[in-house]
């Protein structure tokens, strides 16, 4: 709590509420700085990686660390704990183990992945996707920020260089076993802390309406071709489809060109869709632009999809699961619907998530909350976890 309240004034939204920090901007920089220091305060070699992530080193940087952390990053107007909660606790993870003179015998490492909301260039999990190579270097790079700013100009700026971006191999190998400590995002969790199973299937798609742009006092009802009409329907098709736990969002809209007076041109909506599985997450996304696709032909307009992101369900690693509610003395395994780095690693290293209980179930919001007593039994399920995979 005392490092949370550290960075609390950092990012602050003041027009949304809650914090607005978004991978390389001036807020994330000043965090990663934070970070820089606090590492190095505490004797950890913070070593950057090609893509962007930071990485701070208990012991020689190389193969089958045990390795925690989390993102600094968040939505935007989100909550104080979504990210910094897991970097924070392994910072105090550390104090823990060093303060009971424990002895890695396996290097110990901490990572703050960049841009894990896509808050700013669209895409989640940024720094994860590069370093596994499930988004190349060149498509991340093409991404742009509201201002038009690329991801690769912003990287540059922050001092890396684009043309080595890309699959870390060296880094994916220095991974031994990972372990993300996390608030939970739902009311799924009854006592402090709990291990992750599995995270839905998810995606985020563009649907571009396109019409006529026109003048809002003098175009007859009749004569107009409004992306407005047929981009409220995809809302309220999104609602309809997803059923049987399956979820389905538009929490951004921009027409353009977005005047009171101005029937729009075109407007691109993003929705966030997710499932138990492949099929069903595909299944809701047919349904939703089948909808869309109607509703923009009554209306005389035209209707472009774009897949941004997608990734299919993730299964943490069971044996690490089980392991480490063993040396935790049996805590519950549950799912989530949120997304994680530690899901985009799961497909490359044994990986898996501790989950510290959200009292109230609000995430990426201003009230998103953890106790206090919680967070502590977070860092020392942590502490004892890492202590027990490094020694
Ligand atoms: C990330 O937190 C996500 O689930 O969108
Ligand atoms: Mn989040
Ligand atoms: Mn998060
Ligand atoms: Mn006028």
């Amino acid at each position: 709590m005392t490092d949370l309240a550290d960075i609390a004034d950092v990012g602050r939204d003041a027009r949304r509420g809650g914090y607005s920090r978004h991978g390389f901007d001036r807020v994330e920089l000043e965090l990663r700085q934070w970070f820089t220091e606090e590492a190095t305060r505490r004797g950890l070699d913070v070593v950057p990686d090609r893509n962007g992530n930071l990485w701070a080193w208990w012991g020689k940087p190389g193969p089958d660390a045990v390795v925690t952390g989390s993102h600094l990053d968040s939505v935007p107007g989100g909550g104080a704990f979504d990210g910094p909660l897991g970097v924070v606790s392994a910072l105090q993870a550390i104090d823990l183990l060093r303060a009971k003179n424990f002895s890695p015998a396996k290097s110990i490492a901490l990572v703050v992945f960049v841009e894990e909301e896509g808050g700013r260039f669209g895409v989640a999990c940024l720094g994860s996707r590069l370093m596994t190579g499930a988004i190349s270097a060149e498509a991340a790079c093409k991404l742009t920020d509201p201002d038009g700013v690329s991801f690769g100009e912003a990287a540059h700026k922050a001092g890396f260089d684009p043309l080595r971006m890309g699959r870390d191999e060296q880094a994916l190998r220095n991974i031994g076993r990972f372990v993300e400590l996390h608030v939970e995002q739902g009311r799924g969790l009854d006592v402090p802390v709990g291990l992750a199973s599995s995270i839905l299937a998810h995606g985020r798609w563009r649907f571009t309406f396109t019409g006529e742009g026109n003048h809002a006092g003098a175009t007859l009802i009749e004569d107009r071709r409004d992306p407005m009409l047929p981009a409220s329907q995809l809302v309220l098709a999104a609602r309809r489809a997803a059923t049987g736990g399956a979820r389905a969002t538009v929490g951004r809209i921009v027409p353009n060109p977005g005047g009171t007076n101005v029937i729009a041109s075109s407007v691109d909506v993003w929705l966030d869709a997710r499932a138990a599985d492949d099929a069903r997450t595909r299944e809701v996304v047919a349904a939703i632009s089948e909808a869309a696709a109607s509703a923009a032909r009554e209306e005389g307009c035209e209707v472009r999809v774009t897949e941004e992101s997608y990734g299919d369900t993730v299964h943490f690693d069971t044996g690490l699961r089980d392991e480490i509610s063993g040396v935790l003395g049996g805590v519950p395994a549950l799912p989530t619907g949120a997304g994680h780095d530690a899901g985009i690693l799961a497909g490359h290293v044994p990986t898996t998530m501790l989950f510290v209980r959200n009292p109230t179930g609000v995430s990426h919001a201003p009230a998103e909350h953890a106790e206090a007593d919680d967070c502590a039994a977070g860092v020392v399920a942590l502490a004892s976890t890492l202590e027990h995979l490094a020694r």
